[in-house]
Parts: C-alpha cells; sequence; structure tokens
C-alpha cells in the first residue's frame, strides 16, 4: 500500500472539500489513506502527484474516488419516528388550508445512497396518502456506484429486515433470494448525480430529506449545502436532516417540534 506523507495527503483532501464538501478528520487518515491507495493501485500509479494530476483531468476516476471515500451506509426504515413526523405532521400541514392545490407533493432526497432511504418514503407515502395524491422523489449522490445499485432496487433479505412485514409484502417481491421494489414504486423516484453544493436540482420541494450527510462535510459546505435547500424549498417547506445532526442558527428555518422527530420549516413570506 502506498503511505502518503502528510503533506500528500493534505493535498487530497482540500481537493475533496472544494470538490464535494468532505471533511476528513484525523480518526478517518486511515480511511482516507487506503481509499486512496486503493484507487492508485487500481489505476497502475505509483506517485501521489501523478494521481492528483489524474483526478483533476478525468471525471470517470474522480467519481470513483468519491465511491470509495464515501461512507453510503443506509438502512431501510431508519428512524422510524422521522418518517412517522413526515405523515402525521408534514403532509397534514402541506395539504393544510390548501385545498385548491393539486400538484404532485415533491421530495427531494439529498445524499440518497443506495436507495433504502427514498423507497422507503415512497412505501410510506403510499401506503398513507389517498390514492389521488401523486407524490415524486428525486434522490441525489455523489456516488454513482450507490446510484446504480439504488437504480436496480434490489436488496438482500438482511437489509429489508426492519421494514414491516405488511408494508414489505405491499412494497415489492420476493424471489432469487432477494427483496424486490415494485415497478409502482420504482416509478415515483428518479436517482440523479448530483452534489449538495451545487445549485438545487429540484425547485419548490415540498420537503428536502437530507440525513446523515451534512456529518460529513466540513463546516463552510455544511453552511453552503443548508443554502442549497433553503432556495430549493417551496415556503413552508420542511427540511428533514439526520437525528443527530443540527442546523446552525441563523439558518433560515424555523425549528418545529413534533411528537415523532424535530423537522425545520422554511418560513412563509407574508402576504402581500
Ligand atoms: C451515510 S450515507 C447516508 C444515506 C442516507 N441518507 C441515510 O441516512 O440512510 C451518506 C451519503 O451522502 C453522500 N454524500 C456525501 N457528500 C455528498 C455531496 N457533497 N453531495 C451529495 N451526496 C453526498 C455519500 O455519497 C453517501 O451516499
Amino acid at each position: 500500500m502506498y503511505f502518503f506523507t502528510s503533506r500528500e495527503r493534505d493535498v487530497f483532501k482540500d481537493f475533496l472539500t472544494e470538490r464535494f464538501g468532505l471533511a476528513f478528520e484525523e480518526h478517518r487518515h486511515h480511511f482516507l489513506d487506503s481509499a486512496l491507495a486503493g484507487r492508485m493501485e487500481d489505476c497502475g500509479i505509483d506517485s501521489a502527484v501523478v494521481y492528483r494530476r489524474r483526478i483533476e483531468n478525468d471525471n470517470a476516476e474522480l467519481s470513483r474516488l468519491a465511491d470509495a471515500v464515501t461512507n453510503n451506509l443506509s438502512r431501510f426504515f431508519r428512524n422510524p419516528g422521522q418518517l412517522q413526523a413526515i405523515t402525521d405532521f408534514v403532509v397534514p400541514e402541506l395539504y393544510r388550508g390548501r385545498d385548491a392545490r393539486h400538484r404532485a407533493i415533491s421530495v427531494w432526497v439529498a445524499g440518497c445512497a443506495t436507495g433504502e432511504e427514498p423507497y422507503t418514503l415512497a412505501m410510506t407515502l403510499a401506503d398513507s396518502l389517498p390514492e389521488s395524491t401523486e407524490f415524486h422523489i428525486t434522490a441525489t449522490d455523489i456516488s454513482r456506484r450507490a446510484l446504480e445499485i439504488a437504480r436496480v432496487a434490489t436488496y438482500s433479505p438482511s437489509r429489508v429486515r426492519a421494514l414491516p412485514a405488511s408494508l414489505r409484502s405491499r412494497s415489492g417481491s420476493n424471489g432469487d433470494g432477494a427483496f424486490r421494489v415494485s415497478d409502482e414504486l420504482r416509478r415515483r423516484v428518479t436517482f440523479v448525480e448530483h452534489n449538495v453544493l451545487d445549485s438545487p436540482l429540484v425547485h419548490e420541494a415540498d420537503l428536502v430529506l437530507c440525513r446523515n450527510v451534512l456529518t460529513y462535510l466540513a463546516p463552510a459546505a455544511r453552511q453552503l449545502a443548508i443554502r442549497t435547500f433553503r432556495e430549493s424549498i417551496a415556503d413552508g417547506g420542511f427540511l428533514i436532516i439526520g437525528n443527530s445532526e443540527t442546523l446552525p442558527r441563523r439558518s433560515g428555518f424555523n425549528a418545529v417540534v413534533t411528537p415523532w422527530a424535530r423537522v425545520y420549516r422554511r418560513p412563509c413570506l407574508p402576504s402581500e
């Protein structure tokens, strides 16, 4: 394995922070070193300088590096309290006093990893909303490899264990020892490669879900991502982040404590 000097590592750290906002504190140096060394080995490169030049000029390799240095761990039905806050508080709030509104509910799942989170949300919404209510989920990530897995929508039994049995049977089928999300639900989710530091992909979103992503970002990148979400969310729309994450003061969102979880809301502009 290639051994990086701290100076060489810093060059890659700065590059990854600038491109993707990713932060690598000291306790993650070993992880970063082995991910970088693995990519260099696959490319047949044994110089940090040459590899640095390579990722500057080769988007496909940059994407493979992004795959290698991100933690794509996800689970179906992660933090059920937050899901309940969505069905029992967020959705009714979105519809309160807006009977005339017929457009579909628009959701952005940022940092969706291998798809468990957007599919869980699709299952939960399909199960709790009246049949006539349309919704669409745009799910994004910087990891191409994770997005490919998400699009296939087929998971081993151990990965869907947390799904309540009744919901599982309504949301997909078992075959060849794996669970496959139904076509009906897959139709509701679109996966797109996107960096949360870039301008928003979804406009007038009713809800942005970005859980367990901000924690991997450097402080300035976190601020930028939150600004992107604020631009994306419609007046009165919602943002939900990971249970162990917090928004900085003056984020432009109001915190709402529901019986199930804390959610953040973009204030409505006063009507003229
Ligand atoms: C730990 S996973 C969280 C998955 C899911 N949100 C959940 O809570 O189960 C973090 C994901 O954030 C993605 N990510 C990290 N930085 C990102 C960025 N700048 N833009 C978009 N996605 C990013 C990673 O690729 C990874 O898939």
